[in-house]
């Protein structure tokens, strides 16, 4: 069996026990090395083999992953965050299958969310935000022209944005465009739950300048919207007002 485990973030405690159990018994790891922290290795058992696929092609994972399931061995891809992602596993998952290859998926605590906790807060806000838009800056990758920043910020939903720090310039113009105003709070967390993480605080306004100054070109995820700073409504669900399923209230 072949199965693809979110490593979590960084910090490696931030695994699912469903995947550190894989890992233990797994007798082969392909770990995405520019992003899977090394240290997840030292659970796995003697003897297990290590590739990391930062210096492989999808061809070259393909044929380990292959070679290991015909001797009957556990092989588990390693992906950083939740696998799901920006994992780049769909085209893994489906050479595998035209091969007749038996495959899982393993959920794993993805970056945005790793991001948010790093600056204790919350994305969705009664009254401010009830959606989040996870996407990404344009890059080698193209984004579908109706997932333009732009347009995607002209929303205002609480937003997370991965693979775009290297173009922050780009990335906050369009966001200013979109949400029409320069004063909406962003985030920078860089390497959310390592020990070298690093977060920056501001706005629209000077964020660019900020992640300059501190030399940030990757590895990071831009959080933007008004669920950093500003009012919000509190919850129904714990308003001593309101009786729900599991609890009557004074009305
Ligand atoms: C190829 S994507 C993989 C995303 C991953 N599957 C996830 O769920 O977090 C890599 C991007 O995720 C973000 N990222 C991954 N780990 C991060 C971390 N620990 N802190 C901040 N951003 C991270 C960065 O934007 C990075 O460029």
């Amino acid at each position: 069996m072949i199965s693809f485990v979110g490593a979590g973030p960084g910090d490696v405690d931030l695994i699912t026990i469903k995947g550190r159990r894989l890992l233990e018994k797994a007798d082969m790891v392909i770990y995405a090395g520019s992003l899977v922290s090394e240290r997840h290795l030292e659970f796995c058992k003697e003897g297990c083999q290590f590739y990391n696929s930062a210096k492989m092609t999808l061809e070259e994972v393909i044929e380990k992953m292959e070679d290991a399931y015909r001797k009957g061995l556990q092989v588990v891809r390693l992906h950083t965050g939740d696998p799901t992602i920006y994992g780049a596993i769909r085209e893994q998952m489906d050479l595998l299958e035209r091969k007749g290859i038996d495959f899982q998926a393993i959920s794993g605590v993805s970056s945005f969310t790793a991001a948010c906790s790093a600056i204790n807060r919350e994305f969705t806000l009664p009254e401010v935000s009830q959606t989040v838009i996870l996407t990404r800056i344009e890059g080698r990758t193209g984004v579908p022209e109706e997932e333009d920043l732009e347009k995607l910020a002209a929303h205002r939903a609480s937003m997370a944005l991965f693979l775009s720090i290297k173009e922050i310039d780009r990335v906050v113009e369009k966001l200013k465009r979109g949400y029409g105003r320069e004063d909406v709070p962003v985030a920078v967390v860089y390497k959310a739950t390592w020990e070298d993480e690093k977060i920056i605080m501001g706005t629209l306004k000077d964020i660019r300048h900020k992640v300059e100054k501190e030399g940030i070109t990757k590895m990071a995820q831009i959080l933007v919207g008004d669920f950093i700073d500003g009012d919000y409504e509190r919850s129904k669900l714990y308003d001593p007002q309101f009786s729900h399923e599991y609890r009557s209230g004074n009305r």
